[in-house]
């Protein structure tokens, strides 16, 4: 019988894969027999993530870029196509994210958000698709609840994955034609992360935003780690323009009231802090 999730002799690469979800993710294609590269903007992330992958038994490479500058990925992407071949997976997931009312933040600050988040994604799709395999590539872009769910002190990150599914959706149409499938995936509240740590920095709100899911339980990086070997293996052959809440049925309450307790930790001593 065929094992779908063989990933020998595949190349996956994996952007913003050096920490939290997208490194559990980078690491389980590597457990699955994959060649994989990472990339972020710290060498020092990416040395010792390239060395964790090789101690699951990879290949593994990676190269430092921002995905904000378009050159720099560019010039990464290309010593990976020329050591492992064409891509058969591309995770894109650089993020960032703080909590700040819309008119506590400067201009540069909303900036920056869309520009790592939105303008990022852009930047990866671009630089990247001369070296996806074709037909046969699966690109999987990381959005997050704040695409389709509003939040206080928010307004940035909700933006700029909004676009991130919207281009995800676009490239499904586009880059389908030549067989190659775009999906997305909305994790839901991730244990241990940085971005658990940014949004629900005491065990107050992490307990809500736990109460608040469906099943009762934080998510892991492997969770969405087995949704990304799903979308990318030929089980998923048939999904093209999917945007995969993995999330244990959060979107369906509404993230749980997050934004409201973000406002409170955004301006301590308003009339929603005081509730
Ligand atoms: C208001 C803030 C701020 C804050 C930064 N800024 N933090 N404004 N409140 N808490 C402002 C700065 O003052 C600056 O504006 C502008 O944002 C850019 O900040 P820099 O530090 O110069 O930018 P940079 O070095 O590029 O860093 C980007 C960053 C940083 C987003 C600010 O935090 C970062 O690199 N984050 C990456 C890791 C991360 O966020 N991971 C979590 C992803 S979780 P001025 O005007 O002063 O120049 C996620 C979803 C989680 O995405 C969902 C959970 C449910
Ligand atoms: P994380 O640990 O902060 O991971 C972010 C990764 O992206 C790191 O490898 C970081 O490395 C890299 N990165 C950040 N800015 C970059 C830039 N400008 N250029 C290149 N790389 C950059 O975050 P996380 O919490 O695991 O979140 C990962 C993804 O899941 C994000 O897309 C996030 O929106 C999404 N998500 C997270 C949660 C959650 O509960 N954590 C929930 C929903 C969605 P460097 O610092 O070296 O650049």
């Amino acid at each position: 019988m065929k094992n779908f999730l063989d990933f020998s002799d595949k190349t996956v690469v994996v952007i913003g894969g050096t920490s939290g979800i997208n490194r559990g993710i980078a690491e389980l294609f590597a457990r699955h027999a994959a060649r994989v590269a990472v990339a972020s903007r710290s060498q020092q992330k990416v040395d010792d993530t390239v060395a964790s992958l090789r101690a699951c038994g990879a290949e593994a490479m990676g190269f430092s870029a921002d995905v904000r500058d378009p050159a720099a990925l560019a010039s990464g992407l290309a010593t990976v196509h020329e050591a492992y071949g064409p891509f058969s997976v591309l995770v894109s997931g650089a993020a960032g994210n703080f909590p700040a009312l819309l008119t506590q933040m400067s201009a540069n600050a909303f900036r920056a958000v869309i520009d790592i988040d939105l303008i990022g994604t852009f930047n990866v799709m671009q630089a990247a698709y001369p070296y996806l395999l074709k037909p046969g590539a699966a690109v999987i872009n990381i959005s997050a609840p704040q695409a389709t769910i509003p939040m206080e002190a928010q307004s940035h990150v909700c933006a700029a994955k909004a676009g991130v599914e919207m281009i995800t959706r676009c490239l499904a149409l586009e880059w389908g034609a030549q067989g190659m499938r775009v999906n997305g995936i909305v994790p839901g509240p991730i244990d241990g992360t940085e971005g658990m740590q940014r949004l629900a920095p005491n065990a107050a709100i992490r307990d809500a935003a736990r109460d608040s899911v469906p099943l009762r339980r934080l998510g892991s990086p492997e969770d969405i780690g087995n949704a990304c070997l799903f979308l990318a293996s030929d089980l998923g052959s048939y999904v093209n323009g999917a945007i995969l809440p993995v999330e244990g049925g959060w979107l369906q309450s509404g993230a749980g009231g997050l934004g409201r307790m973000l406002a409170t930790l955004a301006r301590p001593g308003t009339a929603s802090a005081e509730k």
